[in-house]
């Protein structure tokens, strides 16, 4: 029996990567954008995740298709940069209604299917989400709310033999904060990952059925030492930016 993917955000960057990955592995896989992705994939559907009425639409179409759900991606995200004392409200709300809303109202629509087939849930979030950023606070709180929604979805859903896997991601190559809301332009970050790298690293820990897991795994110790020492981290981040500022 064919076993089939949801995928969020396949247009581009790490949505992409992880439809051609799973595809590789033998999943049917279903992609989900507003706009239409330039690979092969078995079913597009093309929505705005931040509408309600777009998410029943996608699943409806889903079903149409395909008779079962064993993996949801819940991928599609938007950066922002831009500090608390300007950030504009409309902008913070559409982060949030992708970064976060989206996320638990797809997972909401699809839980009864994937209960049926003990599926699994996988969340792309963010280092931004363990440890702050000056002038990403919007975005990093959106990814802590991330965070707190999958380590308590898992333990609810342990009793149902669903699983999930949370994504902590460092910067990887995907043009993502070009696409960023916000006023400001982030410092440039040396050692970014190819996506390609990143989505087997995915596959493997939904293999192995992992909790979480950090990309690269390099960040854990960034996130330990920033927590460790929070007022020269602020120092040092303050720094960077002010370098962006100028360059
Ligand atoms: N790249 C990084 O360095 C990095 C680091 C940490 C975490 N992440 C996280 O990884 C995820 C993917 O990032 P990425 O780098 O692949 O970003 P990306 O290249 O900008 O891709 C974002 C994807 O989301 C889709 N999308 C955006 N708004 C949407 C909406 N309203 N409805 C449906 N789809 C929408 C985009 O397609 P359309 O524009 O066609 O709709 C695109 O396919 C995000 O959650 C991000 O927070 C990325």
């Amino acid at each position: 029996m064919d076993r089939v993917a949801l995928i969020t955000g396949v247009s581009k960057g790490l949505g992409k990567s992880l439809a051609l990955e799973f595809k590789k592995h033998g999943f049917k896989i279903c992609g989900v954008s507003r706009t239409k992705p330039d690979i092969n994939i078995d079913l597009y559907l093309q929505a705005d995740l931040t509408q309600k009425e777009d998410i029943n639409r996608v699943y409806n179409r889903f079903f149409e298709n395909f008779s079962r759900i064993d993996i949801l991606i819940n991928n599609a995200g938007i950066g922002i940069y831009e500090s608390w004392k300007d950030i504009k409200e409309e902008d913070l709300r559409k982060v949030y209604e992708l970064n976060f809303f989206s996320y638990v109202f797809l997972t909401q629509k699809f839980l009864d299917n994937l209960i049926k087939t003990k599926g699994t849930i996988i969340n792309v979030s963010s280092v931004a989400g363990k440890l702050y950023v000056p002038y990403m606070g919007a975005y990093c709180s959106s990814k802590y709310a991330l965070n707190a929604f999958s380590d308590s979805l898992r333990a609810e859903l342990k009793p149902y033999g669903v699983h999930v896997l949370n994504l902590i991601v460092g910067r990887i190559n995907t043009g993502f904060s070009t696409r960023a809301l916000g006023s400001l332009k982030p410092p440039s970050t040396p050692f970014s990952q190819s996506p390609e790298n990143f989505a087997k690293a995915v596959y493997k820990a939904y293999k192995k059925r992992k909790r979480e897991i950090t990309f690269p795994f390099w960040y854990k110790f960034f996130i330990f030492f920033g927590n460790l020492f929070p007022n020269l981290y602020d120092s040092l981040a303050l720094k960077s930016w002010e370098k962006s500022k100028k360059s």
